[in-house]
């Protein structure tokens, strides 16, 4: 029983979650993509990769202006203490992000500007009718709460996100050619299968852009709560370019220090954007044509995960549908929300959200489980052996079977993961549990204890040894997933410093 093996030269992975909203606290909901993320980074360290997890808080527009305005304070005041919110979050939650970027902070206004001038530059080698970048006049609807333009029309017409009436918006813009980028987005899914996943995502995906693209607006004057347009300060970004564009801020583009510089030449480009489905054309529509049109390199995946369902609705602040991590993670602890949200939810879909679910699968896997195995098999180590069961010779008394279960879920788990099943992955490390409870019961170390036989003697050890042995497999296995309790369990079974 070995962990997962390590590769020689360290390579590295990059993984980003969407920046957040800051014009609200985290739920439950918006926790789930940081927590999907954050068992991806541990997992991936322990395969031995380098890796940069970025993720941040989305601090312009309109929706932003406005909470802040309902509240009578600044927008920036706003941002602040949004902002500060997510970060006591995400350290209570245990998150082990690298990075952390604010779409207000000076660096990211830098890259943003760095990636429009870029553009720009590029563009005037291009003929007019393929420049990237032109001004125009925008009329169209656009939903305040979904950043999303819902026509381009100016009837009135109803956000398809959330239902409300979208607003009239009418004014020069600058536009982004997304209309010139159909052929080459269509060669990237095909050359690329593997850039937007779920494969049936990747389906809706191209459908949508073999229907035709639409130009989109990047600037807006009526907006003031933005990233200025260089040169034209009238014009602040529209939030998807100035959002986007914290994937590559968030690890040091465009910054001046030597270190950024060699940061973003290591991570970029992202081998992983992990969005909610609701965002996915801005990120596998807008973001690689964003990048073709500055020349740079394109992120490798964008992996769409479906919601969580409160009562079958989206979770969501607006809809008023939402259970807070806070309150669960101070009755059951971080491991209990963690494990609950990647065991019940099949990665990929949506999945309902229940109180009642959650202590259930808290009860059953993981206090009675795994708890109640580990507690049981360390006091009879303690009481049988005084803590030090001694190491068996291999091969002599061993429940091969034990063995091969491990060696199953070793390989289940590298498997599951290489395709985000976190479920899979889960369940075959259960099956490891299982299988040493079964092994337990039906060798009854308790029996052998009360022999006056020394081959009884020999027994006994043997099947602690099994046992301690693969209580430590598994909370190698199930570190990623559950990394508070498996790490106490590793202390308990005497072994020193971190798992992972
Ligand atoms: N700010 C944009 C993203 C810009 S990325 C360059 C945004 N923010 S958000 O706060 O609305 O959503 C952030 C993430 O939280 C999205 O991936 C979204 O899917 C996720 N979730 C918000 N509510 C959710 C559920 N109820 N269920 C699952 N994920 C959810 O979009």
């Amino acid at each position: 029983m070995s962990p997962p093996s390590a590769p020689k030269d360290k390579p590295k992975f990059y993984l980003t979650t969407p920046i957040y909203y800051a014009n609200s606290r985290p739920h439950v909901g918006s926790a789930y993509t940081t927590i999907v993320c954050d068992v991806i980074a541990r997992y991936k360290r322990m395969c031995g990769y380098d890796v940069a997890y970025l993720t941040g808080t989305d601090e312009h527009g309109v929706n932003i202006e406005r909470a802040a305005e309902a509240k009578g304070i600044t927008p920036q005041q706003l941002v602040d203490a949004n902002e500060a919110i997510f970060r006591d979050l995400w350290k209570l939650l245990g998150i082990t992000h690298t990075d952390f970027i604010r779409t207000t902070s000076a660096e990211h206004a830098r890259a943003v500007e760095k990636l429009v001038l870029r553009t720009l530059e590029l563009d005037r080698g291009r003929p007019d009718a393929e420049k990237a970048i032109y001004k125009a006049k925008y009329e169209g609807r656009y939903c305040i709460y979904d950043n999303l333009y819902v026509s381009d029309t100016p009837e009135p017409a109803n956000c398809p996100t959330c239902g409300r009436d979208a607003e009239l918006i009418s004014e020069e813009n600058y536009f982004f050619r997304l209309s010139a980028y159909q052929g080459k987005l269509l060669e990237l899914y095909k050359n690329h299968p593997e850039f937007i996943q779920p494969d049936f995502r990747r389906n809706e995906v191209r459908s949508f852009v073999e229907s035709g693209l639409k130009d989109v607006s990047i600037s807006r004057k009526t907006i003031k709560w933005g990233i200025p347009w260089p040169g034209d300060p009238e014009h602040v970004f529209y939030v998807w370019y100035d959002a986007l564009t914290s994937y590559m801020s968030g690890i040091g583009y465009a910054s001046e220090s030597k270190k950024d510089e060699e940061k973003f030449a290591k991570f970029w480009p992202a081998d992983l954007h992990m969005i909610g489905k609701e965002i996915i054309r801005f990120h596998a529509v807008y973001w690689p044509a964003f990048l073709m049109a500055a020349e740079l390199p394109l992120p490798k995946q964008i992996f769409a995960h479906g919601w969580l369902l409160f009562e079958q609705e989206k979770m969501s602040k607006s809809k008023g549908n939402v259970a807070y991590p806070e309150p669960i993670v101070k009755v059951l602890g971080n491991d209990a929300l963690r494990y609950y949200l990647l065991r019940e939810v099949v990665f990929g879909q949506d999945g309902n959200f229940s109180r009642e679910a959650l202590i259930t699968r808290y009860n059953a896997d993981l206090a009675n489980g795994l708890g109640n195995l580990a507690s049981r098999t360390l006091a009879m180590i303690e009481k049988y052996f005084a803590g030090d069961v001694p190491a068996i010779p291999e091969g002599s008394h061993q429940k091969v079977e034990v063995q091969q279960v491990a060696s199953a879920a070793l390989q289940a788990v590298g498997q599951h993961m290489a395709s985000y099943n976190f479920s899979g992955a889960v369940q075959a490390i259960w099956q490891l549990v299982g299988a040493v409870d079964q092994y337990i019961a039906e060798s009854k170390p308790w029996k052998l204890a009360e022999s006056s036989d020394p081959e009884d003697r020999k027994k006994l050890g043997a099947v602690l040894w099994t046992a301690g042995q693969a209580l430590r497999f598994v909370s190698i296995l199930a570190h990623p997933f559950i990394p508070e309790s498996t790490q106490q369990l590793w202390d308990r079974l005497g072994q020193s410093g971190r798992v992972a």
